[in-house]
């Protein structure tokens, strides 16, 4: 290495380690802020009692976080430090000489309107608030920034009296008036809590009010805030919340702890929302919500992401990380918390259908890719980037396994002891693993190796049936794919949940060496625990050769092969008592069938219906005619295997060929089954009064399946029902259902009635900043030629703000990661695109340009022409001046 590159490799940013991990030198007993907001800039003075921790070793010196800040001046019990008392560092202060305990009093400066970042202060349209997590909170001002540090705060907030409304977390104790029109309010929060907990607003906000009655009879009051224009749009999410209130009393018996819980919806912001104690803050579109602006998907995450902001009350709260190498600790247990409550609010199989999806596409596909990691890392160069799908997704089916590995009783009492245990505490992965093994007796080491292995397990069974013996023997083998960090895994610890199948349904099932099981189910159901790389179950008194079901309800996160002919699958989507199953099943066909398509495509033969397999269309004939089925798996038994999942499947993904095969597809099942989709769309009373119940939300979505797969017919009626439809229906998911299907129809008539639509669209709904989103997504994810055109239309179009991460998200993430055929053009347009937005964004808002990588950090998966043109722009990225951490980390590893 020569001296200028040794010089480059040591200014590059460094890895930090859950091996060097160390207790905190110094604890802060308490917090007193306050925050002076003025226009253009803020004051913050900061009185953090300090001493030294008992558990180091002795320091005499602190060194506090601590990133962009002005610093005005520094005291210790009064005392102002001389300049040659401290030292900066990159990102720090250093103190000399530090007492074992002392008053440290001090002051800096900030500049929330110039924050882009969307971290720390900063304005959001006329708002100020804060977003700590993780490592926000030193950007407000120096301090011991991570979660092992607890503290009790006291937050005085001052500004203009043009802000009426001044929040922090807890119990409000105090406000009035001050000089030059000015007012503050002090809030205490009783509960000590680590610095990414904290949260601020200040604005002209309105707010709806409701109350609830704790299982201790605590009345609490329950605010939503809002800009004034949004006050009709909060009762979903209020219901919301005291819907997860009850639910978590009842569920785990956790009961609200402060008097007052409050949410507040601010329109720039990274992510979905923050959990900050006692003063939630949400992205609007998590929280905002009617019929006539709000799609079923979006009433949906809105009830979604209100529990899991609440379950984190107790679920990283009250007991939160140690560091976070624990991440998944409070995302992971908090997802599989929100699931569950989302399922008994609707319906168990049809949200584990979703959940499944999300995690087979795409957790799967980072977790096979460059960013692989385990639930719980073992480095991170920056934490932004490690709030991922394996820790929150994945993190939740490790929780829901430990959860069915001990059965519902045994669960709760380890989720008691957990919480009990460790209550205000900052825990680990194992703490909590600990409790739930020493509540239940269950022997869990192996198991943990979920927590420290990367990548997805792959089972491969095969089986045999011997007729004399009426013995039935399943071989299952497993393995997992090396990945970046660990080559060679050890075996997993993995929950099968199966059945077999006979011509008539389900069969009894006898396990040798084991007891029948007839207490829990009529013994019908079985969970076979792997624990050895190789193992094989035999089943005894077994009258058929039997279909096995594997994997019920997805019971663990791994990639089953098991060779199943179309027969077996047809059986299973019919006969199955297992509705994930039954689903899952449909899907296996469909890719069978699609994949025959893609091998006759990638011949350079011409494909046509003759290449389709009529089993496929038989099966989802019976599907829509059969009654017993819930709507909502109706509809998704019929929509095949998206894009994105067939390309995660494949080894070489050849975009076109998946993209033209799929669509032939479908397009045979929209001309075979015309009749029955018919039946569907024209059986639905489009006239009736609009609801969110889960029925009504299945009616609507097999209805709009019934419509997308008409609408491949090119016809000319059904072109005008469906913008009849557009026009007439009385809520957002049946306007955008027909807004969608007008924009990707091909025909001539449909194309200029989608012109029409789109204008009419934007006129109507232009002062909707959440509704103008969807007009964005819509066109940028049109799968006909000349999208990226108009996409670089829209960028300049008084729609679109460059600036505002919900806007990015609709229009250039869709583009890139739901559009693969023009995305991925030929001549790398989309790739350059990407490129010059993240360039931008790296300044701007690292975060976001770090999440908008995803898609090119996949490179590896296409033939060599692509693979080129996106290490291209991987590599132009790279040799930006000034990369923030965000962007580097994903891209170096992407190049590694
Ligand atoms: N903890 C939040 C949640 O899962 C998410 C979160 C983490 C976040 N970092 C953030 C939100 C940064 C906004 C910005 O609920
Ligand atoms: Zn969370």
């Amino acid at each position: 290495m020569s001296a200028s590159q040794q010089l480059q490799a040591e200014q590059q940013p460094q890895a930090i380690y859950l091996k060097d991990y160390k207790v905190p030198d110094y604890l802060i007993a308490k917090t007193e802020l306050h925050v002076d907001i003025y226009d253009g800039y803020t004051l913050v003075t900061s009185n953090l009692s300090l001493r030294e921790n008992p558990a180091a070793q002795a320091a005499s010196q602190l060194k506090l976080h601590g990133t962009d800040l002005e610093l005005i001046s520094l005291a210790i019990d009064g005392k102002e430090l001389a300049a040659n008392a401290y030292e900066f560092g990159e990102e720090s202060l250093t103190i000399k000489n530090t007492p074992a305990q002392f008053l440290l009093t001090c002051v800096t400066k900030i500049f929330p309107e110039k924050n882009t970042s969307l971290e720390g202060l900063y304005k959001s349209r006329t708002m100020y608030c804060t977003q700590c997590e993780a490592e926000g909170f030193r950007k407000i001002t120096y301090y011991l920034d991570r979660p092992d540090v607890m503290s009790e705060f006291t937050t005085t907030v001052v500004a203009d009296k043009k802000f009426p409304v001044l929040l922090s977390n807890g119990n409000l104790v105090g406000q009035g008036d001050l000089d030059n029109n000015r007012h503050f309010a002090t809030w205490h929060d009783p509960f000590k809590k680590p610095a990414y907990l904290f949260a601020l607003v200040a604005g002209d906000l309105a707010h709806i009010e409701d109350s609830f009655t704790t299982c201790s009879q605590r009345e609490v009051t329950l605010k939503i805030y809002v800009e004034p224009k949004d006050l009709d749009k909060c009762d979903h999410a209020m219901t919301s919340l005291k819907n997860s209130m009850r639910w978590d009393e009842e569920v785990y018996g956790r009961e609200y702890d402060l008097d007052i819980f409050m949410i507040v919806a601010v329109d720039d912001f990274n992510m979905g929302a923050m959990e900050n104690k006692g003063l939630n803050i949400f992205n609007t579109s998590c929280v905002l919500a009617k019929p006539e602006t709000t799609t079923d998907v979006g009433f949906q995450r809105v009830e979604g992401v209100v529990a899991h902001e609440y379950f984190h009350n107790w679920s990283g709260n009250r007991v939160t990380c140690r560091d976070w190498f624990q991440l998944s600790l409070k995302e992971g247990f908090t997802v599989y918390r929100d699931s569950e409550f989302s399922a008994d609010m609707g319906s168990h199989t049809v949200k584990r259908v979703e959940d499944v999806s999300l995690l087979r596409t795409l957790q799967f596909a980072e977790d096979a890719g460059p960013m692989a990691h385990p639930i719980r890392p073992e480095s991170y160069i920056e934490i932004s980037n490690f709030y991922t799908l394996t820790i929150y997704e994945k993190g939740a089916e490790i929780v829901r396994m430990l959860a069915n590995l001990l059965g519902k009783e045994n669960f709760r009492k380890g989720t008691d002891l957990y919480f009990d245990r460790h209550d205000g505490q900052a825990v680990t992965t194992e703490d909590f693993v600990a409790a739930l093994a020493d509540a239940s007796g269950k022997d869990l080491t192996q198991f943990k190796r979920w927590y420290s292995q990367a990548g997805t397990p792959r089972l491969q069974v095969t089986d045999e049936y011997n007729e004399d013996t009426q013995e039935y023997s399943l071989h299952i083998k497993q393995s997992c794919p090396p990945t970046p960090e660990c080559q060679q895994k050890l075996p997993f610890h993995i929950p099968v949940a199966m059945g077999l199948l006979g011509s008539a349904g389900d069969l009894p099932l006898y396990l040798k060496d084991a007891e029948p099981d007839f207490e829990t189910g009529d013994n019908t159901h079985k969970v076979i625990e792997l624990t050895q790389q190789e193992q094989t179950f035999v089943f005894t008194r077994v009258q058929e050769k039997p279909v096995p079901s594997l994997l019920r309800g997805f019971s663990a996160p791994v990639k089953l092969h098991y060779d199943y002919s179309r027969e077996d699958l047809m059986l299973l989507m019919s006969r199955d008592s297992d509705g994930f199953n039954r689903w899952d099943a449909s899907q296996q066909l469909a890719l069978q069938v699609i994949n025959d398509v893609i091998t006759v495509y990638q011949r350079g033969e011409n494909i046509n219906a003759a290449s389709i397999d009529s089993r496929l269309i038989e099966a989802l004939r019976s599907v829509l005619q059969d009654e017993s089925l819930d709507q909502a798996m109706v509809a998704y038994m019929l929509t095949l295997p998206s894009e994105a999942y067939i390309s995660e499947l494949a080894d070489i993904v050849d975009v076109e060929a998946i993209h033209y095969s799929r669509a032939l597809v479908r397009k045979t099942i929209a001309h075979e089954l015309r009749s029955e989709f018919d039946r569907v769309y024209n059986g639905y009373d489009h006239q009736q009064a609009y609801a969110v119940t889960a029925d009504a939300i299945a009616a609507r979505s097999l209805k709009n399946v019934a419509l997308e797969y008409l609408m491949l017919l090119d016809d000319e009626d059904i072109i005008r029902s469906c913008e009849r439809q557009y026009l007439t229906a009385n809520n957002m998911t049946d306007v955008m259902a027909a807004l969608t299907q007008l924009v990707n129809a091909k025909a001539e008539l449909a194309q200029s009635l989608s012109g029409n639509a789109l204008a009419h669209f934007y006129e109507k709904w232009q002062a909707e900043s959440l509704v103008v989103n969807q007009w964005l997504t819509v066109q940028a994810t049109c799968r006909l030629p000349n999208t990226l055109a108009r996409v670089k239309a829209l960028e300049v179009h008084n729609a679109y703000d460059s600036k505002n991460p919900n806007k990015i998200r609709a229009l250039v993430s869709a583009f890139c990661n739901n559009n693969a055929i023009n995305f991925h053009d030929a001549e790398g347009e989309g790739y350059k695109f990407l490129a010059d937005k993240i360039i931008v964004l790296n300044k701007q808002n690292p975060q976001i340009a770090s999440r908008l990588l995803t898609p090119l950090t996949k490179w590896k998966k296409y033939a060599p022409a692509r693979q080129l043109l996106m290490k291209t722009q991987l590599e132009r990225i790279m040799a930006e001046p000034d990369l923030s951490k965000d962007v580097f980390e994903v891209v170096s590893k992407s190049l590694a």
